[in-house]
């Protein structure tokens, strides 16, 4: 059954009383282009990293949503985000996924834009146009707000959407524990690589829920794991060994129960974990990590620190904060069609030897022929599938795992704990996509918009 996507229709999708959530919105068409109205047109979304564009005239084409956006700095130095499309007549301004130019230039007419957004060249302006068009009204098309976050860069739509640290809340905590480097020192990060990029038939939403830290799908990765292909090499563990972690707050799922974010981590803890991998083929990397951990013990004190962990920034930011280390994007393409892009971090300071054994790992851990996310998207491209059977959409998914034991998080605002596994996340995850998908305005989901 076809469901118009109206507001008052997709309230009895998600049933937060139940636990249950309808599967048309991972399959249905309606509900698919609303989200790009409702969601990706105004929530805050990342669109790549600083060092991606570490000289005047660096661009890398990113995407918001369906859109193609072109990440530049321009001759002064400052970053922008402008829609990839010319004013003209549309067609695409840049066609290359990364590199370096002074005017991005138009490849139907020849409109030419300077890397600060201006349109600077017109063909025959003087003969055609008698010299009347105002090239001032006619630059390229910028995001209404855009941050540097410890060096990676968010862009939104949206005038009236908050500031991205109040869209952020406490959930900046995990965040943080990706980006700063890993002697506990602020920012520090770069990409190394490029960016991963490929497509799987999916709903995009199917990657985010999964990275809120469902630690529930161990049976998917049991053969990974049996292997042992982690960062220390053959035979050991995958994370870095995240699983010796002491049990108890340490694991287990903390959600933003207004914001919808929410991480695979357990509550921040004065001075953050203690653990650091081990590398039994190659002790000097052993020792590095050991030092770097000692130095952040130092730097950081008693201060909250969050626990490396999976999470996901409402609604379509996934990241690793340890091994492997980095951002996963998924981005639209219908709904039944994900495009996934990664971006793999490293400590712009660590050796070289650090990098290129993490390196060497993301590439078995993550993309399309990594190892674990091969048996990730095997299961999100079959579910997917097996949803949107006409019969199969009459019936709703489960989400209620550990309802009602959830328990407030000290030091952290509007967030819950639950221990062990639980799926407290999705359950505010998919509340919150209920309100963006309700709302008109920013005021009304939204209790400091401007
Ligand atoms: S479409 Fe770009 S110059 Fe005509
Ligand atoms: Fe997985």
């Amino acid at each position: 059954m076809a469901i118009n996507a109206t507001h008052s229709s997709l309230s009895g999708l998600v049933d937060m009383q139940r636990g249950t959530i309808s599967r048309e919105i991972f399959v249905d068409e309606d509900i698919y282009q609303q989200e790009q109205e409702q969601l990706f047109s105004r929530a805050w979304l990342f669109v790549g990293h600083e060092s991606q564009i570490a000289k005047p005239g660096d661009y890398f084409v990113s995407c918001m949503g369906e859109e193609s956006v072109i990440l530049t700095r321009d001759r002064n130095g400052h970053i922008h985000v402008f829609l990839n499309t010319c004013r003209h007549r549309g067609m695409k301004v840049c066609r290359y996924d990364e590199g370096n130019a002074p005017v991005f230039t138009c490849p139907y007419h020849g409109w030419s834009y300077g890397t600060d957004g201006q349109l600077v060249g017109v063909p025959y302006f003087k003969e055609a146009y008698h010299s009347e068009l105002d090239r001032s009204q006619w630059g390229l098309i910028e995001v209404s707000q855009m941050v540097n976050y410890k060096g990676t860069i968010w862009a939104n739509w949206d005038p009236q959407a908050p500031s991205f640290l109040d869209y952020l809340g406490d959930m900046k905590l995990y965040v943080d524990a990706l980006l700063d480097s890993r002697d506990g020192s602020e920012g520090g990060s770069e990409i190394i690589g490029t960016v991963s990029k490929w497509q799987f038939p999916s709903n995009w939403k199917f990657g985010a829920e999964n990275f809120l830290g469902d630690h529930y799908h161990g049976i998917s990765h049991r053969s990974e794991i049996l292997v042992g292909t982690g960062p220390g090499g053959p035979g050991t563990e995958r994370h870095g060994g995240n699983s010796r972690v002491p049990r108890g707050r340490f694991r287990g799922n903390v959600g933003f129960t207004r914001l919808g974010h929410g991480s695979g981590g357990g509550p921040p803890l004065p001075g953050g974990t203690r653990n650091f991998p081990e590398f039994p083929s190659h002790p000097e990397i052993e020792e590095y990590f050991r030092h770097v951990a000692e130095e952040r013990r130092k730097r950081i004190g008693d201060k909250l620190y969050a626990p490396a962990a999976t999470g996901t920034v409402f609604p379509n930011i996934s990241f690793h904060s340890w091994f492997p280390r980095g951002i996963a994007v998924w981005h639209p393409r219908g709904p039944q069609m994900t495009e996934a892009w990664r971006w793999y971090f490293v400590d712009a300071s660590a050796p070289n030897s650090v990098k290129e054994l993490l390196r060497h790992y993301y590439m078995r851990y993550g993309g399309p022929a990594g190892m674990t996310e091969q048996d990730d998207m095997e299961n999100w491209n079959y579910a997917t599938v097996a949803s949107a059977g006409t019969i199969a959409r009459r019936h709703a998914y489960n989400y209620q795992m550990a309802t009602g034991h959830e328990e407030p998080v000290e030091g952290l605002r509007d967030a819950v704990f639950t221990e062990f596994m639980s799926e407290q996340n999705p359950r505010w995850y998919f509340k919150r996509w209920l309100e963006f998908m309700e709302a008109d305005r920013w005021g009304q989901i939204f209790p400091v918009a401007r």
